[in-house]
């Protein structure tokens, strides 16, 4: 995160800049004790805050699109001359600047009164919208919906017990303790009366009446709804072992598994961590900086090569190697019997917290039982809707017709979740607009962040751009030809390039 405490960047754009001076996209300057970023769109130039409202991001060095700028870290949108962030992960906009120019000299004196977002306003208004998930993709939706001026009820049901979180940092600075809880709400707790959400936590759904169109409640109470949209996300897939029922062995998805997670981690000397893949071992390394000595377990040969390929999973597992993480791949658990979690292998490792990472299984029970089509995921169009009309589907439980791929595709990454939440929204509100984003996931390692855009189960070619093993690369995943997906470390502005030319190419 950057320090918002550090010196002033760049020049000072209140004493004026010259056009000269700005040749490229960006120019990172600073007003007063503010950063700000020009920002040459066509024939126009802009000015807005230069530090991306998700995480401080640093826009100056992201991509103009148009009149857009994209974030190098995870890609976030904004409008530049109204400040929207258009595109998740971001949802406060930015601070836009009065631009002033004086024959070849360029001002930045003021902030301007923040303007409105180029909203379109609902086309048709349903009564009322019911969400089911308070995650990634119902938080997003909700979110949404009443940006766009939606001014019907909106009822966001979730059986979670807080307010949605920022899930990703379960797995990243939270769980290492680097990060305070109150960075974890995506937004405060009044945001939802004020914005007329109502937001019921600790509130299973049971069951979805598409011809009544109500959703029962566990507690027996119907709501009725005019548009609905599931966002149940995926759980963790538990192990079938004797002892896994322990309350040292946990699963990681919610705020509360967390939280007990860094209890059991407290004052720990050992932990075994079953399962190689992203949330594994972004738990590895978060277990390392609290200096609790590390067991990985996984089946696989090596970390991450399904995904990301041989030598991406050889470099990662080296990174935790480094830090000092001990790994036994090819290999799992069979039983945990008290503390001792013996390996199928033969060996016993004495651990005093287990954390379970072995994937994912996306929530489908609801819409199995409501009739709706299912396909490893639930099934919907290009515009997120589900094959019962009125009922849309997004985030994790979603398998839509991807046009980059050309697949029927499902993922489990918390931007797609949002922006399919967003889409959803709008499509709910009758824009018709199909989701075509490129999917993209970040997964942080100690320092050194991967950041994929694309998708790829499978290809024929990796070519690495770049050296992995210096953190500086961009690694392609052909198949016939075709780039695929684009996996990069450190090479922020390639990456979002990337992302750029799998959108035109579709076009
Ligand atoms: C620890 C962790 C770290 C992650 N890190 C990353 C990362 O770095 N990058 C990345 O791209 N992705 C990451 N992910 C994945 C990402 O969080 C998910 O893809 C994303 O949260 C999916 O959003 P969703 O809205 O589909 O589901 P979720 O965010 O899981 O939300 C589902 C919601 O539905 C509710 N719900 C389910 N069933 C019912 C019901 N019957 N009644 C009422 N409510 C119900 C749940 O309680 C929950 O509130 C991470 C996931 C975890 C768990
Ligand atoms: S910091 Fe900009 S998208 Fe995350």
């Amino acid at each position: 995160m950057a320090d918002q405490q550090s010196a002033p960047a760049g020049p000072d754009l209140s004493k004026g800049v010259s056009l000269s001076d700005f040749s490229g996209a960006t120019l990172l300057g600073h007003v007063g004790d503010q950063d700000v970023v020009l920002v040459r769109a066509g024939a126009d130039i802009f000015a807005i805050d230069a530090h991306c409202s998700h995480y401080h991001g640093p826009l100056a060095e992201g991509l103009v699109e148009g009149e857009t700028i994209r974030c190098p870290w995870h890609h976030a949108c904004f409008d530049v001359r109204t400040g929207e962030a258009t595109h998740a992960p971001a949802f406060n906009p930015l601070g836009v600047w009065k631009v002033e120019r004086d024959g070849e000299r360029i001002f930045v004196r003021e902030k301007r009164d923040q303007p409105k977002p180029r909203v379109k306003g609902p086309v048709d208004a349903p009564g009322r919208v019911v969400i089911i998930g308070g995650g990634a993709a119902g938080f997003a939706a909700a979110e949404m919906l009443r940006r766009q001026d939606y001014r019907g009820s909106v009822v966001m049901l979730s059986s979670e017990t807080s307010p949605p979180v920022d899930r990703p940092n379960l797995s990243k600075d939270y769980l290492a303790g680097s990060a305070p809880e109150d960075w974890l709400p995506l937004r405060p707790d009044e945001f939802y009366a004020d914005q007329g959400v109502d937001l019921k936590l600790k509130t299973a759904v049971s069951s979805i009446d598409p011809r009544a169109r109500k959703v029962a409640l566990a507690g027996g109470e119907t709501i009725p709804y005019d548009r609905l949209l599931l966002a149940t996300g995926a759980e963790p897939v538990r192990l079938p072992i004797p002892g896994a029922d322990q309350p040292h062995v946990h699963l990681l998805r919610s705020l509360d598994d967390c939280r007990a997670i860094i209890a059991s981690a407290d004052g720990a000397r050992r932990a075994v961590v079953i399962g190689a893949s992203f949330i594994g071992l972004e738990v590895a390394a978060t277990l390392r900086a609290r200096e609790v000595e590390v067991h990985v377990v996984g089946l696989e040969q090596r970390p991450m090569e399904r995904v990301l390929g041989a030598e991406m999973g050889d470099f990662v597992r080296s990174l935790h190697e480094a830090r000092g993480v001990i790994f036994h791949l090819g290999d799992t658990v069979t039983d945990i019997e008290g503390k001792r979690a013996r390996l199928k292998s033969g060996g016993v490792i004495e651990a005093d917290v287990v954390v379970v990472g072995v994937g994912v299984k996306p929530r489908l029970s609801l819409a199995e039982t409501a009739g709706l089509a299912i396909d490893r995921g639930v099934t919907v169009n290009a515009y997120l809707e589900t094959s019962v009309p009125g009922i849309y589907a997004a985030g994790d439980i979603a398998r839509w017709p991807d046009p980059h791929s050309r697949e029927n595709i499902r993922v489990e990454h918390w931007v797609v979740a949002q922006r399919q939440g967003q889409a959803a929204a709008r499509n709910m509100l009758g824009h018709r607009k199909p989701f075509d984003d490129v999917p993209f996931f970040w997964s942080q390692h100690y320092d050194v962040p991967i950041n994929y855009v694309g998708h790829a189960e499978k290809w024929d070619e990796i070519a690495v751009e770049g050296s992995i093993t210096a953190k500086d690369c961009l690694v392609r995943y052909i198949s016939g030809g075709r780039v695929l997906a684009v996996a990069s470390i450190y090479r922020d502005l390639a990456g979002l390039q990337a992302e750029v030319a799998m959108e035109r190419e579709v076009a």
